[in-house]
C-alpha cells in the first residue's frame, strides 16, 4: 500500500495539502528545484525537520577509495560522490522567542505548490508557537532558468492576531550534518564535513564563504544578499565565519504589518580558478541577480517556462492525474538539463544524492530523446560532455587492451566509478547509446556543425571500440561476446541482441559520417571499411524453435526462475546474482528495448512473439523498464497494458512507487512518460531523416496532444480514437509520414483517420507479483489522484 496522502490531480502544478514529517525526504526530491547547474531539494526554509538536507552543484564532488574485498586488474580505484555543497536556502525564523519548528507547536495549515509554469516552489504556512504566537509565513524560492548561477527567494512573516517580536535568519551553511543511510546499494554514502573553509567575508551588504572540496580540491564558492522591507524600527546584522554567514532583520510587528525579505544567493565552482577569482564571480552573480530584482527574475523564469512548454507541453483528455503527472516529469527533465552546459544530467538529476550522483546510460537512451525534441540545444551540450571526458575514456580503453573509447558506467567526472564489473565495465552498450544519441539528435536536429565535430568524434571513438572488442568468427560472423546487456539480471553474455545491433548501428553511422567528413580522425579507408564488415555480418542470435530472438546465445535455454518460491522484489535484494545470472529472468526491457530502438531489425510478427515472451519473465527491477514495455505494448496492439506500463512509468515519483524517490528522482522513469505517450501512443518513430507516426489510443484516454521540435519547426500533433491531426507551427514544410502514407505539412492542418487496429490475441502474462494494475481508477479534477496500490521496490 502506498504510505503517503496523494497530491491532488491539478494539471498544472504539484499541491501537496499538509505536511508529514516521517515522509519529508520523498517530497524534497519531488519539491526539488533545479536549472541543471544547482539543485535545491525541497527541505522547509526553517532547515529542519528534514530527511535529507540538499544542495548540488552540477559538477562538484569528491573522491572516495573504492574498496575491494579481493582486487584485480583495472578495477576502478575511487569514486566520485556527489557533495552537499554550501546551504543557500536556509531561513530560520523566532517567533517570540520561539524558533518556527514544525514539530512543535500547532500547523494550522501547510501548503506546498511546485508551480509547473511558473518554475517556482511556493509555501503557504500558518502556524501557532508552544507559547500561542501565530504567524503567516509565505515564501517562494525559483533557482533561476535564466541567471545560471541565482537562487531567489521571497519570504514573508505576518502576525495573525497579536503583535509579534520576530527574527529572521538567513544563512549560507557549509557542512550541514546530513544523516547516514540504510544499507541500500542504491543509496549514497554520507560524507562527514567535505568541506574545507579558504574564506569568508560581509561588505556592501553581501557575505560570501569559499571551501574546497576536502580530497577532490574543486572550489565552491557560495555568496548571499538579502534585501528586506518590513515596520521602520528594524535591527539588522551580518556576520561570517568559517561555515556560516547569517543576515539577521529583528522588527516587532503589528497586526496588518509584515517582513518581507528577498534573499538572493550566487553559487560558482572550480576546478582551477582561485579563491579571488571566484569570490568574485559570485559577487558579480549577486550583483546581476540585484539588477533584475525578485520580480525580474520571476519574469524571466516564468518566459523560459513559456518556451519550454510551446515546444514540450503534451495534453491528455480523460485522466487528470496522468496530465500532472506527465508535466511533472517533463519539468523535472528540462530542471535537470537547462543550465547544465556541458556537464552531465545524472540518473537523480540534482533532486537527490543516490546513486552517488552518478550519470548512467540514463541519460543518453531514456533523457537525452525526450529533450532532442523539447529542449534540443540541451542535448548537444550534454554530448559535449561526453567529448570533454574522451582522454579518459581513450584511457580506459588502453587499460581494458581495447580501441577507441571505453565511457564509464557510472561517473560523475568522467573516471569509472562502478565497483562491480560484471554490471559496470561489461555493460558496453553504454558506448553505443552514446552514439544512438548522437546519430539521433543529429537526424531530429540537422545540426551538421555538431556532427562534423563531437558528433564525429564520438562516432569514430566508439566505432573503434566495437571493432577491438568483437571479432569474426570462422564462418565470418562478427561476434561480440562476454558482455552485459541492459537486463541485469544476466552478465557476461555472448552476442547480446540489443547491444549487437546497436553496436552495429555504431559502426555504420561512423564509416557513413567519415565518408561524409573526410579527411577527419585519421581514419584511412581500410578501417572505416572494417567497420561496415563487422557491422554487415554482426551476429544477431535466433532460436528457430521458440521463434524468438534470445537475448543473447543460449539464453532461452537457461532453466526458468521459480517465481512460485521466489517472489520477494527487487530480486537483487534478496536473491544471489550467482543464481539470477544463470536462468531466464529479466531484470528490465533488453531484447525489448532493442525492438523499441532498432525496430526494422524485427518484422510484425517477430515483434508480437518476443514480446509476450519476454512479459513473463521481467520483473520490472528497474524503474528504466515500463516505459519500453509500454512502447512496444503499444506496438503490438495491447492497448491497455501499454496505458499501465505508462502510469507506472509516469507516477513512479508522484506516487512513490519505488519506496526510493527520498534519494532523488527517477529522471528515466520521468522521461519514459513521455516515451511512452509519444512514441508508444503517438507510435512516432524517427527512421533516417524521416518522422513516421502510427497513432492509436487506449480505451482510457480520449484524446492525446503532443508538440515536438523538429529541424527548426515546431509540430503538433492530435491524436483521437478515430483520427489523427497534423499540424506544422511554426517552420518549412515537411514530409511526415502516417501509417507508411507520405503526408506533407504545410499551412493547413492534415487529418488522417486511423486504420482498425488488429487483434493482438491475448494480453501476455507478467511474472507473479509484477503485474502492472490494469484499469486504474482516474481521478476528476481537483480530487485527491488515486493512486497505484502496488508493493515494489525497483532501483
Ligand atoms: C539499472 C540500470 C540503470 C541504473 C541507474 C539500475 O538499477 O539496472 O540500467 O542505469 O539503475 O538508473
Amino acid at each position: 500500500m502506498i504510505e503517503h496522502p496523494a497530491y491532488p490531480a491539478e494539471p498544472w502544478q504539484v499541491r501537496e495539502t499538509s505536511v508529514d514529517l516521517d515522509r519529508l525526504a520523498q517530497s524534497e526530491s519531488v519539491f526539488a528545484l533545479s536549472n541543471g547547474h544547482i539543485g535545491l531539494r525541497g527541505n522547509l526554509d526553517e532547515g529542519e525537520p528534514y530527511g535529507l538536507p540538499g544542495t548540488y552543484l552540477n559538477g562538484v564532488y569528491e573522491t572516495r577509495p573504492l574498496p575491494y574485498a579481493e582486487g584485480g586488474y583495472g578495477y576502478p580505484e575511487t569514486d566520485d560522490t556527489v557533495v552537499n555543497i554550501t546551504n543557500g536556502k536556509l531561513i530560520r525564523l523566532l517567533v517570540d522567542d520561539e524558533p518556527l519548528d514544525m514539530r512543535y507547536g500547532t500547523v494550522e495549515a501547510h501548503e506546498r505548490i511546485l508551480d509547473l509554469r511558473a518554475g517556482t516552489l511556493t509555501r503557504h504556512l500558518d502556524w501557532t508557537s508552544p507559547a500561542g504566537r501565530r504567524v503567516r509565513v509565505t515564501s517562494t524560492r525559483l533557482v533561476s532558468l535564466e541567471q545560471r548561477a541565482v537562487v531567489a527567494i521571497r519570504y514573508e512573516v505576518a502576525p495573525v492576531d497579536e503583535p509579534v517580536l520576530v527574527v529572521v535568519q538567513s544563512e549560507l551553511v557549509a557542512n550541514e550534518t546530513v544523516p547516514t543511510e540504510e544499507d541500500d546499494p542504491r543509496a549514497a554514502a554520507a560524507l562527514a564535513a567535505p568541506l574545507e573553509a579558504e574564506y569568508h567575508a560581509t561588505g556592501a551588504g553581501k557575505a560570501a564563504l569559499v571551501h574546497s572540496v576536502r580530497r577532490s580540491r574543486l572550489r565552491v564558492a557560495a555568496a548571499m544578499t538579502n534585501l528586506v522591507d518590513g515596520p521602520e524600527r528594524m535591527h539588522t546584522e551580518l556576520v561570517s565565519s568559517a561555515d556560516l554567514a547569517r543576515y539577521t532583520a529583528a522588527a516587532r510587528l503589528e497586526p496588518g504589518e509584515r517582513l518581507q525579505l528577498v534573499k538572493l544567493v550566487g553559487y560558482g565552482w572550480s576546478r582551477s580558478r582561485s579563491v579571488p577569482a571566484l569570490r568574485d564571480q559570485v559577487s558579480a552573480a549577486l550583483t546581476a541577480a540585484e539588477l533584475s530584482g525578485w520580480e525580474g527574475l520571476a519574469a524571466g523564469q516564468r518566459q523560459a517556462m513559456d518556451d519550454f512548454w510551446s515546444r514540450a507541453d503534451v495534453e491528455i483528455d480523460g485522466d487528470v492525474a496522468l496530465q500532472q503527472a506527465v508535466r511533472f516529469g517533463l519539468f523535472h527533465i528540462l530542471q535537470a538539463s537547462a543550465r547544465a552546459e556541458h556537464r552531465p544530467i545524472p540518473a537523480k538529476g540534482l533532486t537527490g544524492s543516490g546513486y552517488d550522483g552518478h550519470v548512467f546510460w540514463d541519460t543518453e537512451a531514456f533523457v537525452l530523446p525526450v529533450l532532442m525534441h523539447t529542449a534540443p540545444k540541451t542535448v548537444a551540450s550534454a554530448l559535449q560532455w561526453r567529448r570533454h571526458t574522451m582522454p579518459i575514456a581513450q584511457e580506459r580503453a588502453r587499460q581494458l587492451g581495447l580501441q577507441g573509447a571505453a565511457f564509464p558506467w557510472r561517473t560523475i567526472h568522467g573516471m569509472e566509478c562502478s565497483g562491480y564489473w560484471p554490471a559496470g565495465t561489461a555493460a558496453f552498450h553504454l558506448n553505443a547509446d552514446i552514439a544512438g544519441a548522437v546519430i539521433r539528435y543529429v537526424r531530429a536536429t540537422g545540426d551538421t556543425e555538431f556532427e562534423a565535430g563531437t558528433g564525429l568524434e564520438l562516432l569514430v571513438e566508439t566505432a573503434r571500440l566495437w571493432r577491438s572488442l568483437g571479432h569474426h568468427d570462422k564462418s565470418g560472423a562478427f561476434r561480440i561476446d562476454g558482455v552485459t546487456g541492459p537486463d541485469e539480471y544476466s552478465a557476461v553474455a555472448d552476442n547480446n541482441v540489443y547491444t549487437n545491433l546497436m553496436a552495429r548501428r555504431n559502426l555504420a553511422a561512423a564509416a557513413d559520417a567519415v565518408a561524409r567528413y573526410p579527411g577527419h580522425h585519421e581514419v584511412n579507408d581500410e578501417e572505416a571499411a572494417s567497420w561496415r564488415d563487422a557491422a554487415e555480418a554482426m551476429t544477431i542470435p535466433y532460436d528457430r524453435q521458440l521463434r524468438v530472438h534470445p537475448q543473447a546465445e543460449g539464453f532461452t535455454a537457461h532453466a526458468e526462475w521459480d517465481f512460485a518460491k521466489n517472489n520477494r522484489y527487487p530480486l537483487l535484494l534478496h536473491y544471489p546474482y550467482f543464481d539470477l545470472y544463470r536462468r531466464q529472468v529479466v531484470k528490465q526491457a533488453d531484447l525489448v528495448l532493442a525492438m523499441h530502438l532498432v525496430g526494422e531489425a524485427f518484422t510484425p510478427e517477430q515483434k508480437a512473439r518476443n514480446f509476450a515472451y519476454y512479459e513473463r519473465l521481467t520483473v520490472r527491477d528497474s524503474s528504466l523498464s515500463a516505459c519500453t514495455q509500454a512502447v512496444l505494448a503499444a506496438e503490438v496492439g495491447h492497448l491497455a497494458l501499454a496505458h499501465a506500463y505508462l502510469c507506472e512509468a509516469a507516477l513512479m515519483d508522484l506516487d512513490d512507487l519505488e519506496h526510493n524517490t527520498r534519494d532523488g528522482l527517477h529522471l528515466a522513469a520521468l522521461a519514459g512518460a513521455w516515451i511512452a505517450l509519444v512514441e508508444g501512443f503517438g507510435g512516432m518513430r524517427l527512421l533516417d531523416s524521416v518522422l513516421c507516426f502510427a497513432p492509436r489510443l487506449p480505451d482510457t484516454l480520449s484524446r492525446l496532444t503532443f508538440r515536438l521540435a523538429y529541424r527548426g519547426r515546431r509540430l503538433r500533433v492530435t491524436v483521437t480514437h478515430a483520427a489523427a491531426t497534423y499540424e506544422l507551427m511554426e517552420g518549412d514544410p515537411l514530409h511526415v509520414t502516417h501509417y507508411s502514407e507520405d503526408v506533407e505539412l504545410g499551412k493547413e492542418p492534415v487529418h488522417r483517420p486511423l486504420p482498425p487496429l488488429p487483434d493482438p490475441g491475448p494480453t501476455p502474462e507478467q511474472p507473479p507479483g509484477r503485474e502492472p494494475p490494469l484499469g486504474r481508477d482516474i481521478p476528476t479534477p481537483e480530487t485527491p489522484g488515486s493512486r497505484v496500490d502496488q508493493e515494489s521496490g525497483r532501483s
